[in-house]
Formats: structure tokens, sequence, C-alpha cells
């Protein structure tokens, strides 16, 4: 080991003395500026019309809906029992709300090399470590059934895509990829806590291809948690690589062959509990593939079941245009994203509420395996322009969630498929340099879920039905552990003047073991707030921002508020939500989570001077000691704490200075990071 004064690295003694085991966190040259410009000189709705840019910064803003008639009662009572009560979901984590990269675009938003990371996907991640105590990211989706690993790819290239062949009915072209890019998925889960789904391809049983398994099991070790065996196999007819015919037998025994052709594999040691599937996408019913055993017939294997679901598609406008016919208008849509309904007809798919379907979650439990959605968002083909991108899908984003968690989904992922979808968590693209990401209103949905949840992996969520089940004001509370801890509350009317803000005003009582009344003298709560559902850009999480598209580097800006409410004298508390908002209620400090996430140490692009030196040494210091402890704690420090706070540098100065290098010397065991 170095001696600790040693902190400090140039780019010369890193490139010297750690060849070998280096990351560079890599900003781009500003390729955004003249997009960057177009969207902000587009805030009328003229220049929206004639917007022509990528569909991920897209001004175009919808009109909220007006105020419901007849409107929610606007304050009413929920009695809370401070004991468990019946109905609880099974305990759930903070990583339930997970991303989900489509296979194409993952150089694009997590980098180019295995040894250049974003620094901004990097700094998201370790804002949802930091709340809900790991991350889960699924790569995968449509392209993954054509990608192929080869051992290595022209000038170091990690990704190349094919020339597109016509036969094959995807759009994207299929993706050649080296282990380098696990091994970049490796470097992330050595930055933080993030497990990894992947997928083995399936386009083709007559010729698998294993080698992301093989070389996955290797190099991610026991941050591989699972493999997809097909994407969608349900609409594999329609692609064309499977005969019209094809049915959930057909894929069963598709499962089967990969399965086999594992376990035959010496270079791929672990199949037990390492395999996902169906993964429909609703074509089929969940039930045809249940019917046809294809769980006891390859339970050992099983690592989850999974599902993909969009609620609506935009295909029809994505392939021919928004005018053409059947196009869906995305203001039409609009309400149908705005209620509690709307995730509660997703989850019910997969409950016992519907004919056709029978207790998908209760018979995954059943077998013991979790019951995940591998694959979502507001709408399959990009989306709609207005609403997927706007601050009303962070709403029902985190509605949605919470619902398939009441459900007892133990997972569920919101997709990112590009800077032509309008859904996007954060798009990937080029325009990642220093504070020019675009952080989507969805992101702030999964730090809301991740929150809500926390970090012992034992929290439990009921769906109050308050309000009398109205669908515009939804409302759960979390058991952590068994303790009553948190309550989630939205209200998902828009209403300028005031009036449909609405107060509830709870009490905690002794629940069925008869407690004393367990009311606090004072509660905490965090807003998630924006002035409209149709707002694109001004949300605020407990009053911190990652400001309109085009502009952030993955951590919120501001200072972050968190409300305390005094509770009345007859043991009520009344919370108010603005009409609309969310409202994250913490009734109790639990050991070892916190409420305040100000202090989240993310991976700063700032310029710092050491304490030795005078001049800027445009370098970033991270405690080796934390290093050591870094992978699996949460609210870890990845920047030293007594220069993160340094000041940030301005996008001029980024111009001169593009490149943000963060050097791992594993060996050493110390970080740095430099421009
Ligand atoms: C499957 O994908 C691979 C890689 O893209 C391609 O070479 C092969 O032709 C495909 N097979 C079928 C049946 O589509
Ligand atoms: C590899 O890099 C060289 C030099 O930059 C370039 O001329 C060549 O086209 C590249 N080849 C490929 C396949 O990208
Ligand atoms: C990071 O990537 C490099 C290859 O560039 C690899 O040698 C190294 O083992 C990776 N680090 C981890 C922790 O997996
Ligand atoms: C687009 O238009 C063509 C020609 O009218 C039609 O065949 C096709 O189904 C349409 N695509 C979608 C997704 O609606
Ligand atoms: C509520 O959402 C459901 C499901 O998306 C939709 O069918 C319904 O029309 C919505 N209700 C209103 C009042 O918009
Ligand atoms: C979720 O699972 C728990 C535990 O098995 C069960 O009590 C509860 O009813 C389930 N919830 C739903 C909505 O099915
Ligand atoms: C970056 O994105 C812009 C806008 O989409 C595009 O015009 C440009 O060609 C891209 N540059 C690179 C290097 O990909
Ligand atoms: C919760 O689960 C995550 C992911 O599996 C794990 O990394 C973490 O250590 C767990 N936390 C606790 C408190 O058990
Ligand atoms: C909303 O955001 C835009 C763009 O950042 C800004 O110009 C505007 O002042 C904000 N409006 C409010 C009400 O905060
Ligand atoms: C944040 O708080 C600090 C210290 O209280 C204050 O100086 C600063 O102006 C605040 N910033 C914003 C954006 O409100
Ligand atoms: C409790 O006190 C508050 C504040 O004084 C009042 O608004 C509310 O109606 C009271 N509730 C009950 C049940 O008496």
């Amino acid at each position: 080991m170095r001696p600790s004064h040693f902190f400090f690295f140039t780019v010369l003694q890193l490139g010297a003395s750690v060849a070998r085991a280096s990351v560079t966190v890599y900003g781009q040259q500003r390729f955004g500026d003249q997009l960057k410009s177009l969207v902000s000189s587009t805030t009328s709705s003229a220049a929206a019309a004639s917007y022509t840019g990528s569909a991920a910064y897209n001004p175009t803003v919808l009109n909220a809906p007006p105020v419901p008639n007849p409107p929610p009662p606007t304050k009413f009572f929920q009695q809370l029992s401070s004991a468990p009560v019946p109905g609880l979901s099974i305990p759930q984590s903070g990583n339930f709300y997970g991303l989900s990269v489509e296979f194409s675009v993952a150089n694009q938003l997590i980098n180019m090399y295995s040894t250049r990371l974003a620094v901004p996907f990097l700094n998201s991640l370790a804002n949802l470590q930091a709340r809900g105590g790991s991350v889960r990211v699924r790569v995968g989706g449509n392209t993954q059934d054509y990608a192929t690993m080869v051992p290595s790819l022209p000038n170091g290239t990690m990704f190349l895509k094919e020339t597109l062949d016509p036969a094959v009915s995807t759009t994207t072209p299929p993706v050649l990829f080296t282990p380098d890019f696990l091994y970049m998925l490796a470097n992330i889960s050595a930055l933080v806590n993030v497990e990894w789904y992947l997928g083995i391809p399936l386009n083709d049983t007559s010729n698998l291809r294993l080698q992301i398994a093989e070389a996955a099991e290797s190099i991610l070790g026991d941050k591989l948690i699972g493999f997809q065996v097909g994407n969608e196999p349900d609409e594999y007819a329609e692609h064309g690589h499977r005969p019209l015919t094809y049915g959930p037998a057909d894929y069963s025994a598709d499962f089967g062959t990969v399965d086999a052709a594992l376990r035959a594999d010496p270079n791929v040691p672990v199949v037990n509990k390492k395999l996902i599937g169906p993964s429909l996408s609703g074509r089929w019913q969940p039930q045809e593939v249940w019917d046809v055993n294809f769980i006891p017939d390859h339970l050992p294997s099983l690592a989850a079941l999974s599902m993909q679901f969009y609620p609506e598609n935009n295909c029809v406008a994505q392939t021919n245009g928004s005018n053409a016919p059947g196009a869906v208008n995305p203001q039409d849509v609009f309400p149908t994203y705005l209620n509690h309904t709307s995730g509660q007809a997703i989850a019910a798919k997969y409950l016992n509420r519907r004919v056709m379907t029978t207790f998908s979650t209760v018979l995954a439990q059943t077998f013991n395996l979790p019951f995940i959605m591998l694959e979502t968002n507001s709408a399959s083909c990009g989306g709609f322009v207005g609403v997927s991108n706007s601050f009303g899908s962070a709403l029902w984003a985190l509605d949605y969630g919470l619902q398939l968690a009441y459900s007892n989904f133990s997972n569920a992922f919101l997709h990112i498929g590009g800077q032509g979808e309008y859904y996007n968590v954060p798009p990937p693209g080029n325009q990642t340099s220093f504070r020019e990401w675009t952080v989507g209103p969805v992101f702030y949905s999964i730090m809301g879920v991740a929150e809500t949840f926390g970090n012992s992996n034992k929290s439990r969520i009921i769906d109050l039905q308050m309000n009398g089940n109205n669908e515009f004001t939804p409302g759960y509370a979390v058991y952590d552990g068994d303790v009553l801890a948190r309550l989630a509350l939205f209200n998902y009317v828009t209403d300028p003047s005031g009036a449909s803000e609405i107060t509830v005003s709870f009490a905690i009582g002794g629940g069925a073991t008869g407690q004393a009344n367990g009311t606090p003298a004072q509660v905490k709560v965090k807003y998630l707030l924006a002035p409209s559902v149709s707002s694109l850009n001004n949300i605020t999480w407990a009053g911190q921002t990652f400001g309109p598209s085009l502009s952030s580097d993955g951590r919120p800006t501001g200072n972050e508020t968190i409300q305390t409410v005094t509770c009345n004298t007859n043991n009520t508390c009344d919370v108010t939500i603005p009409a609309p908002g969310f409202a994250l209620v913490f009734l109790t400090d639990i050991p070892g989570d916190s409420e305040s996430f100000d202090a989240v140490e993310t991976f700063s692009t700032t310029t710092l001077r050491s304490k030795t030196q005078t001049q800027s040494t445009a370098t970033v210091v991270v405690n080796p000691s934390v290093l050591a402890t870094a992978n699996g704690q949460p609210g870890t420090n990845f920047v030293d704490a007594s220069t993160s706070k340094g000041k940030a540098k301005t996008a001029a100065a980024v111009q001169f200075l593009p490149h943000l290098t963060v050097a791992i010397c594993v060996a050493l065991g110390v970080v740095s990071m430099m421009w």
C-alpha cells in the first residue's frame, strides 16, 4: 500500500503507474450546444410545433386536464394502525424501481469503453443507492436477441452496430460487443452497489450465442443477478424469426434448450437460479405460459418470473406520423395516466382480479420466485410527447411503481430507449458533457420509490384506498420491519387556484394489538412538486431539481427542504398536498435510514485544490479507506468529504477541459478523478 499522503495523482503518474486498472469518467465535447439552444429558444407553442430535434428534448407542453367533476373531497381523515395490518405486500427493497437500458443504447448511456464511465450516469446511480441501499439495472430489450459478443472489434471499440438487415424486423441494427462491455458494468459495480440483469440472445436456437453468459459470470460475479432468456417471445412470430404457430409450449422448449446448453457449457459455472422468463409483452396471457408447466419444468434454473408491459403504444405515429389514421393524440390519453386506476389496471393483469389471468404474483410466491416487471414505461414505440416527459408521468410512475410493489412484484424497471423516445429516465446521447444531461421526470419517481422503501429491504406497503378510494388522491402506508414508518400521498389534480389542495388528517391508533395512541408529536414531509402535470421542467423533490433539458450532471441542485409538521393536540396530524403533488411523510426515525440526502457524495465534476498545492489540480480524490468499503455500502462517500463541496466548474471552463478522468487504482486502493 502507498502511504496515505499519496492521495493526489497527476494524469501522467496515473498513466505510468496504473494503466491496467484505470477507469476514466469521460465527459464528451459539447456536441449538444446546438440542440440546447434550440430547446431553450422553443418555449412558445409555435416554436414547439416546428421543433425538429430529438424526441427526448421535444418542448411541446400539453394542457393539464380540468379539475375533475365532481372534484375529490379536499379534507378527509385516515385512521392508521401502528401494528402491521392484513394485506401488506411482501417485503420490498429500496431497489424496487430500477433502470432498463435498451441493449443497443448501452454504450451511449454508460459509455464507450470499460475505462470510461459517464459521470452523470454514475451520479444518477449514486443518488439511488444513497436512498435505496442498492440499484438494479437491466440491459436488454429487443436488441439483445440479435446481439453477439465477439473477442474484439477494430480500434478497441466496445460496441459496433452492424448494417441493418432488412429481413430483421426490429428497427435497430444488430449489435456486436466485446467483453469490455461487461468490464464496464463491473467497474460501475465497483463504485456503486449496482446489480445487473442481462440477456441471452434467442433469435435463433440453432445458433445459440452463449458468450455473454460465459463472460458475464466470470467478470460480474455475484453482481450478475440473472439472464433473461428471450425478450417478449409472444412477439417472436411477428418479428419473423419464429413460425406463426409459435406458442407458449414452443417458448418453454426454447428456454429448456438454452438451459441445457448452459449446463453443458463448462464456462458457465452457475445456472441454478440464474435464468428469467417468460418476459411477455402481453400478447400471450401469463396463464397460457403457466399452463404449459413452465415454472415446475424450469424451477431449478429460475431466478425470477418476468413480464414486460406498456399500457399504451405510440407505434402508428412513430411509424407513419402523428397525422396518420389511428395515431394516438397525446392530449387525449393524458388523463388516462393521471389517476390511480391506471397503475391498478396494469397490476390487475397479474393478480386474480380479471378473467383470463390468475394469481400470477401469488403463484410466484408459492414457488418462492420474485415476480418482476422487467421493462415498462408509459407507452411503447417511444411514449407520447408532452405526456411521457411531463410531471404527470412522474406522478403516474411513482403511483404505478408503488402499486406493483403492493401487488407483490419484487422489482420493476423503467425503460430507456434513446434520444428518439419521449419516456427516457435519462436519455443517452452525445450531449454527455458537464451539466448537459437531461434527467427525465420518471427519474424523480425512481428516487421517490427508493425513499418510500428505504434501505432495510424489509418494507411492506399497503394501498390505503383513502378518501373513499378517490382515484385522484391515492395514498399508501409503509411498514419498515414492523414499524409504521412512512406515508406516500398523491394529488393528481392540477389547479393553480389552490382550491384543490388536499389535507389528509390522520391518526395512528392501537390497531389489532391495542397499543396506546401512536400519533407522533410531529412528522417530516418531502414534496415532489411542479406547477402543473403538464410541466416539463420546474420539477422539484424536497426543493431540489435536476433542472431543464440538457442541463444536469446527474446531481440534484438547490437546497434540500424537509418540512416539519406539528401534529394537533387531539392526536391527529394534518398534511397538505398541493394540486398537483406528492408527499412522502416520515412518521418516525428509522435507525440506519435517513430522510435527508442533501449530502450524498456523488461523482463531483468539480475542480478542486489539494491541501498541498496552491494551483487547481482539477483532481478529485477519493479516500482509499472509503473505497475499500465502497462496494455495497449505502450512502457511500466517493469523494473525500473535505473536497467534495468544491465550487462547480462553469460550463465555459468545460469547453477547454472536456475530459473528466476517474482513475481507479485497485491495487493501490486509491481513486482519483481529474479533468
Ligand atoms: C440471429 O441474430 C444473429 C446476429 O444478429 C444473425 O447473424 C442471425 O442471422 C439471426 N438469426 C435469425 C434466424 O434471425
Ligand atoms: C480505426 O481507426 C482509424 C484511425 O483513426 C480509422 O482510419 C479507421 O477507419 C478505424 N476503423 C474502424 C473500423 O472504425
Ligand atoms: C475494470 O475494467 C478493466 C478493463 O478495462 C478490468 O481489467 C478491471 O478488472 C475492471 N474492474 C473491476 C473492478 O471489475
Ligand atoms: C403504417 O402505414 C402502413 C401503410 O398504410 C401500414 O401498412 C402500417 O400498418 C402502418 N404502421 C402502423 C404501425 O400502423
Ligand atoms: C383513469 O385512468 C383510467 C385507466 O388509465 C382511464 O380509463 C380513465 O378514463 C381515467 N379516468 C379519468 C376520469 O380520466
Ligand atoms: C401480497 O402477498 C402477501 C403475502 O403473501 C399477501 O398477504 C397479500 O394479500 C398479497 N397482496 C396482493 C395484492 O395480492
Ligand atoms: C450528436 O448529436 C447531434 C444531434 O442529435 C448530431 O447532429 C451529431 O451528429 C452527433 N454527434 C456525434 C459525434 O454523434
Ligand atoms: C438489501 O438488498 C441489497 C440488494 O440485494 C443488498 O445489496 C443489501 O446489502 C441489502 N441490505 C440489507 C440491509 O440487507
Ligand atoms: C420553469 O423553468 C424554466 C426553465 O428552466 C424557467 O425559465 C422558469 O422561470 C421556471 N418557472 C417557474 C415558475 O419556476
Ligand atoms: C441554500 O442555503 C444557503 C445557506 O442557507 C443559502 O446561502 C443559499 O442561498 C440557498 N440557496 C438556494 C438556491 O436557495
Ligand atoms: C383535531 O384538531 C384539528 C386542529 O385543531 C381540527 O382541525 C380537527 O378537526 C380535529 N379533529 C378531530 C377528530 O377532532
